[in-house]
């Protein structure tokens, strides 16, 4: 498995952030400028909300989509409603000034949080408003397959987070690199009650016969983007599959933002490749559809 991926590094080219432009509360900025006050409630206590986007070409991919998510995320944290419109125009100021900086592939963030609140978990009524950042970042391809890990960590489907993109990602960070000490780019999860849920920064599809299937959002999954347009271009079908189902599995995929469709080659110790044909045709066929239309 040398070479698919293992020690692949998505994030290879982030340190150019220093001559990326930054759009914060309406105005682009230099990253040099773009600050946030160590009061704010998204620093202190990951008070906020987030969205990955895949640029490609100098265009981001599914903005209505992702700004529909942001709106749904705010709202599940009971945040202020984000202007979404104003995050859009932010968007496109973004991808306009770093054209030449990320002339192809990169991720584009945005960030929404409470704004400078107390140094607790109270929302001070006084604050400055809410903070929103939209920023980017070249970003180098992923490997066209991915070694992944199981962890124990469960995600909690009961918890008020669930299915919020929150900017509470810690336990996300701590499984990921776990994942990296052992040699795969992504951690998947169950949920408490013991069915399979997620990756820390993807969905999973699994491959069952001629069936593609992906847990329902019952289990505390984030309802993704790209997961979503596998279900309306792939026929991938939402199931609640018991954790063990992973060992019986013909194929696994990761969907992402920015890995799109991503087939598995590895869990575990376990060799998953070859890929069953129907696991490339859906593979193919996101390819296809996402490149008819940048915003599905
Ligand atoms: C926890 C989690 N699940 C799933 C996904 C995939 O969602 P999307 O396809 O919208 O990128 C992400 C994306 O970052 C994520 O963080």
């Amino acid at each position: 498995m040398a070479g698919r991926g293992v020690g692949h590094d998505p994030h290879a080219r982030w340190r150019q952030e220093q001559f990326v432009k930054i759009w914060m509360n309406g105005e682009l900025r230099g990253a040099d400028e773009a600050r946030v006050s160590v009061f704010d409630h998204g620093f202190t206590v990951a008070d906020g909300v987030f969205e990955t986007l895949k640029i490609q070409d100098g265009s981001a991919f599914a903005v209505r989509r992702h700004l529909e998510r942001l709106g749904r995320s705010a709202q599940g944290m009971g945040l202020p409603a984000p202007d979404l419109e104003e995050i859009r125009n932010g968007i496109d100021e973004v991808l306009a000034a770093n054209r030449a900086e990320i002339p192809d592939l990169g991720r584009l963030r945005v960030t929404y949080t409470a704004g400078s609140g107390p140094l607790g978990s109270d929302r001070s009524p006084g604050g400055s408003g809410p903070t929103a950042v939209v920023a980017a970042t070249p970003m180098t391809a992923w490997p066209e397959s991915a070694a992944v890990i199981t962890v124990a960590w469960p995600r909690n489907e009961r918890s008020p987070l669930a299915g919020v993109k929150s900017t509470s990602y810690a336990e996300n960070v701590i499984a990921l690199a776990e994942a990296r000490r052992q040699g795969a780019s992504e951690a998947l999860m169950a949920d408490t009650q013991g069915r399979l849920c997620e990756g820390t920064g993807s969905n999973v599809l699994v491959v069952m016969g001629n069936r593609i299937i992906t847990p329902t959002l019952g289990t505390g999954a984030l309802p993704g983007i790209t997961r979503s347009l596998v279900i309306e271009w792939c026929g991938v079908e939402e199931m609640d599959l018991p954790w063990e189902s992973l060992g019986d599995a013909d194929a696994l995929m990761l969907t992402s933002s920015t890995r799109d469709v991503q087939p598995v080659h590895r869990i575990d110790e376990r060799d998953l490749s070859p890929l069953p044909q129907i696991a490339r045709d859906c593979v193919t066929e996101f390819r296809r559809r996402a490149s008819l239309d940048i915003d599905p």
